[in-house]
């Protein structure tokens, strides 16, 4: 505890933090040092021990916690087994409806979806888009909103008549138009929660909608292109990722591989490579892209708009409570593929957003803001004015956050943030197994990281990239399975520039393996699952986790079925599996509604027929709820 501790603001905003449900780090120092000793044993009698000089407790204490431990699952439901089918399954007690699917209007009026052709370019920028991601749910008002990430599109369903090919400028268009992000006011009726036609809020993000960009880059040589000298204005946001939410309740949607999107239609003279500017390839912007927009869309052709790849791999903040907002690019943040955004607040009341990037062999980051938050108080330049950091692990159980300025870099501060992956290569980070989701915990100073699989590694992603060597929280050669990294900043406070870490949970396999793929000791025959993805805490302080993996359910990954949702206790490392979703989807994005007796679940590229058994599988956002009402988390 430091000794200006009752002066800390972050406390007096604790009520007001209250209603908007936002995570937030509380100083029970009992709590957090039983939560700590008893997650640490389960870590260091699993497969993998490091050393630790930072366990030290009482014996006692360790004894009668982990007794507790042992007779009490804190679980409210009875985990259910693997599933290989083509629907969603829950446990006993509770039940789930859709909410949202691929295709389903905003507006009256709006073309209906086609049970075979999908969504018509009329109708694709007043639709749920395609690949529905991460979620965050805001009260204005009274109404329930969601603001939700599309993440990408399947182009052979959107483009039936071209077999998925993009043929003109109107089918770059769709494509574009059903991608970015989605705010929608929903309501709770007898029937379940639907979509408000019609809301004044419901509102369509996607490629071409306008957007400021703010923070140390903006205006920057590299930002500026013919449309937009300023370097100020941009248009559009694309491959939302994770997300992220404010305390003074705005949202944070991630671009994460925004490099695919562009391409070149230059063609190699003489077999001479093409031109490619600095920077392409640790981003991995390669010279055609995913959808071939650049081929009817100018902007997407790096040829003749060198910076518009620049302009993305930002996160972005939008006011879902005003229709009318222009979303900001917040350079601060750094430039890279943004997995999520977790924000918090640092004892001292400043802002503190942990990012990962989410590829083998790249880095995790935090940000820390200047000026503190005050409720009520301004917060446009909160996320523009701040210190961005790598984190560095060591295998001594302690870390490290390397700042990155132009003292240790030798870059300017606009171009660590354009070029952050190559800004973060020079200070000595940790190469990672591919960060994903960061998630808080609201009950105690502590951060977790989905570290999804690294399937190959020794193999350099993209050129210039780093070597990704075993050690540290990646602690397996093949990583097949993915792990979930957890760090505990010192002085309780997330501001600290240095932690102590642990692994919460290595997926892996007992069944078929006896080494360390067999996984930490909080996995088991009941809750098998690999490549945890997004993540996030409850109000009570339950970690859920989703999985976007391998569902064969055969050879190392026989017994995981389909993918899924556990969830996790910090305290004991129990984890037990909540829902499963269809065959080849991912479970990715969840939030709940304001009083907590729904949570909102994206089920994404459902491989089947799910869930309206026409030919086309549609993402969808369900609504899972306890048949008695009962509070969810
Ligand atoms: Fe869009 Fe890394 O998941
Ligand atoms: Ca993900
Ligand atoms: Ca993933």
């Amino acid at each position: 505890m430091t000794e200006n501790h009752h002066k800390d603001l972050s406390e007096l905003s604790f009520d007001e933090l209250d209603e908007h449900n936002f995570p937030r780090a509380e100083d029970n120092e009992f709590d957090r040092v039983v939560e700590r000793a008893i997650s640490r044993r389960g870590f260091l009698s699993g497969a993998l021990v490091f050393g630790s000089g930072a366990a030290a407790m009482g014996t006692g204490l360790l004894k009668a916690s982990t007794a507790l431990a042992q007779q009490i699952s804190r679980f409210a439901f009875t985990p259910i087994a693997a599933q290989t089918d083509g629907t969603v399954h829950v446990p006993e007690g509770y039940e789930w409806k859709l909410l949202a699917r691929w295709g389903d209007p905003y507006f009256t009026g709006v073309e209906a979806f086609d049970a075979e052709t999908g969504v018509t370019l009329e109708a694709s920028d007043k639709v749920f888009g395609e690949n529905t991601d991460g979620m965050e749910s805001f009260v204005y008002d009274g109404r329930q909103l969601l603001a939700i990430n599309h993440e990408y599109v399947n182009p052979k369903v959107n483009l039936p008549q071209t077999g998925g090919e993009t043929q003109s400028a109107e089918d770059a268009l769709k494509l574009q138009n059903l991608q970015g992000v989605s705010v929608i006011e929903v309501a709770e009726n007898e029937d379940g929660w639907s979509i408000v036609l019609d809301s004044p809020f419901n509102r369509r993000i996607h490629h071409n909608t306008p957007m400021a960009i703010s923070g140390p880059a903006a205006g920057h040589d590299l930002l500026k292109t013919e449309a937009d000298p300023s370097g100020t204005r941009s248009l559009g946001t694309m491959n939302n990722c994770g997300a992220g939410k404010t305390p003074w309740g705005t949202y944070l949607t991630c671009e994460e591989n925004f490099n695919t999107y562009f391409g070149t239609t230059e063609t190699s003279v003489d077999q001479k490579p093409i031109e490619r500017p600095f920077g392409y390839d640790r981003y991995g912007i390669s010279n055609e892209s995913r959808y071939g927009y650049e081929k009817f869309d100018p902007r997407f052709d790096f040829s003749k708009n060198p910076n518009e790849p620049h302009r993305f791999g930002w996160v972005v903040e939008i006011d879902p409570t005003d229709p009318e907002s222009t979303p900001v690019k917040r350079t601060a943040l750094g430039r890279f593929k943004h997995e999520n955004a977790e924000v918090v607040l640092a004892r001292d009341g400043r802002v503190v957003v942990y990012l990962g990037d989410d590829e083998r062999g790249e880095y995790l980051y935090k940000f820390v803001s200047n000026s503190i938050y005050v409720p009520g108080g301004p917060t446009d330049g909160l996320l523009d004015d701040g210190t961005l950091y790598v984190a560095k692990f060591n295998d001594d159980q302690t870390g490290e956050w390397l700042a990155l300025t132009p003292e240790t870099t030798e870059m300017s501060p606009a171009e660590i943030l354009i070029y952050t992956r190559l800004a973060a290569s020079k200070v000595g980070a940790t190469t990672m197994d591919r960060p994903e989701w960061v998630a808080t915990n609201p009950h105690a100073v502590e951060a977790y990281c989905c570290l999804t699989n690294n399937k190959n590694r020794g193999i350099k992603t993209n050129a210039g990239g780093d070597e990704t060597p075993v050690g540290g929280p990646n602690p397996r050669e093949a990583n097949k399975y993915g792990q979930i990294v957890r760090w505990f900043p010192r002085d309780h406070d997330h501001a600290s520039a240095t932690f102590d870490w642990d692994l919460y949970v290595m997926a892996g396999n007992p069944t078929v393996h006896k080494d360390a793929y067999a996984g930490s000791e909080n996995v088991n025959e009941g809750n098998l699952f690999n490549s945890p993805d997004g993540m996030a805490f409850d109000s009570s302080g339950i970690v859920w986790i989703q999985t976007d993996g391998d569902d064969s359910n055969e050879g190392d990954f026989a017994g995981m079925g389909n993918n899924q949702m556990l969830a996790g206790d910090p305290v004991t490392g129990e984890i037990a599996r909540f829902m499963t979703g269809p065959n080849g989807c991912e479970v990715t994005g969840l939030c709940w509604s304001a009083d907590n007796r729904t949570m909102f679940v994206g089920i994404q590229h459902p491989g089947s027929n799910w869930p309206d058994g026409g030919p086309l599988a549609r993402s969808s956002v369900i609504a899972i709820k306890h048949q008695d009402n009962g509070l969810i988390g």
